[in-house]
């Protein structure tokens, strides 16, 4: 690796300070404050401006904010009245699996370790409760609606990965865990003809 950067950092880099020194020179004045010291209502502050005397409204009823995901129960929560879903509530497709893989090595792995066996040195240093292994009978068994719950809303000590991680995404995940288990746990014999001749050199 060159301890030079490359051409795109180094025009970030050189980009502001010189974007202010062509403005300082064509005479322009930059004032950046400006946007914090406009007269604008602070959250918590009074207000004349409305009958209840507060700076903050409530949205309208109905209001959806821009960016929460809309979509069937089963879809957003995992559950539906009957308990959580057991089938992907969606198209599990080649693509859905690989955007699954990408988002787990990021965001499990380092817990959970690449092959799901939780083997990792952060999951050694757990000492409270370790992660546990994603391909033993118990992780096996859980209904997929019950994984999707635990990305979205974290589980005992393991944190939510709701903010990073959008409901499609999640259930990516959800199905590239499913896929590493079973890919885990398959015998040679039991693939089909094709992949086992495919495989076969990989396993030597
Ligand atoms: C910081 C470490 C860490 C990361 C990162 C992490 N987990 Fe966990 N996970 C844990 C721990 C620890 C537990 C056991 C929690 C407990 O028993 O209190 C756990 C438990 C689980 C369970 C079991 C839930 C149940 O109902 O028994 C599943 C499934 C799971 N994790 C999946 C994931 C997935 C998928 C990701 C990535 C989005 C992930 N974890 C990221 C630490 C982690």
């Amino acid at each position: 690796m060159s301890a030079r950067p490359s051409p795109p950092r180094a025009a970030a880099l050189l980009g502001a300070p010189l974007l202010g020194a062509v403005l300082l020179a064509l005479g322009c004045e930059v004032d950046l404050e400006r946007m914090l010291e406009q007269r604008k209502a602070e959250a918590y502050e009074a207000s004349s401006a409305f009958a209840d005397g507060m700076a903050m409204r409530t949205p309208p009823a109905g209001t959806v904010p821009a960016l929460a995901p809309t979509g069937p129960e089963e879809l957003l929560s995992g559950r539906s009245a009957a308990g959580y879903v057991t089938a992907l509530p969606l198209l599990v497709s080649a693509e859905l699996l690989e955007r699954g893989q990408d988002r787990y090595q990021i965001f499990c792995r380092p817990c959970h370790g690449a092959q799901g066996d939780g083997e990792t040195a952060v999951a050694r240093s757990m000492l409270l409760r370790r992660p546990l292994s994603l391909l033993d009978a118990r992780a096996r068994a859980l209904p997929a609606g019950a994984v999707y719950r635990a990305i979205s809303e974290g589980y005992g000590l393991m944190p939510s990965y709701a903010a990073q991680l959008a409901v499609s995404d999640r259930w990516a995940v959800v199905a590239y865990v499913q896929a590493l288990a079973l890919s885990q746990s398959l015998r040679l014999a039991e693939l089909p003809e094709e992949l086992r001749r495919e495989a076969e050199p990989w396993l030597r």
